[in-house]
């Protein structure tokens, strides 16, 4: 049976594409949204779209328009201004279902059995929901996030995107006590790259969501290229979903893992506890290793799906 997720996203190149990715592999019973790569209604309106494009019904639920206590930070370097940078951007025709991302999250894990929360953005709805409904914690099948690194960060030199933009909810996630939690940080998603041949062989299929999301991802790659000298792209957020549907394909390390959420050089900072013979108990399974070539397979012809 279907793993059933809520995928909780900030839309974004590589959301988009965990978006259509889960739709081929789970039952998504909802998705929801966060500050995180551009503003919230941003963010909203590009989860609407990329459902509208996919025609896919999954109710979206727009949720924290701000981080726990830190100002909203974005990242139009890597997604643009409106976080879908790219292609043409279709007429939306599509309007949330709920207003109440934290409250949607809630209420379904209290009524449906074996959810796996999915987050892959900044951690501000999740903790929330957990702050608000701790009981929500041993109900949960489990938590599978994009973010943190166990190596170098991508916004310092120290942390990630989405755990350096609420440290804060990522602290409450990682230390909530949740009986599987695992991390698809960068270590792992900088092994899953996107690069030309992907693009053009997306380019060359018919149907808008092949030709949309080759053109998400020629905007995606220049940006890498500019910025950073390299030829492929990491394609983050839908290694959060792979080892939900797919965790043969990953290695996974248990670890204690905790947030740093004050240093002036470490703000955001996923800590891993890799002491030989540590005592301290792991509360995360650390993605470590991915089988690339046949979990590109998978995510190409999940978008080619669409045709
Ligand atoms: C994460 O940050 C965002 O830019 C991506 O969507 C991904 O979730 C990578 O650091
Ligand atoms: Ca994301």
């Amino acid at each position: 049976m279907a793993p059933k997720i809520i995928l909780d996203c900030d839309p974004g190149h590589d959301d988009a594409v965990a978006i259509l990715l889960a739709h081929r592999h789970c039952d998504v019973i909802g998705i929801t949204t966060v500050s995180g790569n551009a503003p919230l209604a941003y963010t909203t309106d590009n989860a609407l779209l990329v459902c509208q494009l996919g025609g896919l019904d999954t109710p979206v639920h727009a949720g924290a328009d701000r981080p726990l206590l830190l100002p909203p930070q974005h990242a139009p370097r890597a997604h643009g201004e409106t976080g879908l940078d790219g292609p043409p951007r279709p007429i939306l025709d599509r309007t949330v279902t709920g207003r109440d991302a934290v409250g949607f999250i809630i209420e379904t894990v209290r009524t449906t059995e074996d959810v796996w929360l999915v987050p892959i953005g900044p951690l501000t709805n999740v903790a929330l929901a957990i702050r608000q409904a701790p009981d929500i914690v041993e109900r949960l099948a489990g938590v599978s996030l994009m973010g943190g690194a166990i190596g170098p960060g991508n916004v310092t030199s120290t942390a990630e995107f989405n755990v350096w933009a609420d440290p804060h909810a990522a602290s409450i996630v990682y230390r909530s006590g949740v009986s599987v939690l695992r991390m698809a940080g960068l270590d792992l998603t900088h092994q899953f790259c996107v690069d030309q041949s992907t693009i053009d062989r997306l380019a060359s299929q018919p149907g808008a969501v092949p030709q949309f999301v080759a053109g998400l991802f020629d905007f995606y790659l220049a940006g890498y290229r500019e910025r950073a000298g390299l030829s492929a792209a990491p394609l983050h957020d839908p290694c959060a979903v792979l080892a939900v549907t797919h965790p043969e394909l990953l290695e996974f390390t248990a670890r204690h893992v905790d947030v740093e959420t004050t240093g002036a050089l470490t703000r955001g900072m996923t800590v891993a506890d890799e002491r030989p013979g540590t005592d301290a108990a792991p509360n995360c399974d650390v993605a470590s290793r991915i089988d690339a070539s046949e979990a590109m397979s998978l995510v190409v012809d999940a978008l080619c799906s669409y045709a």
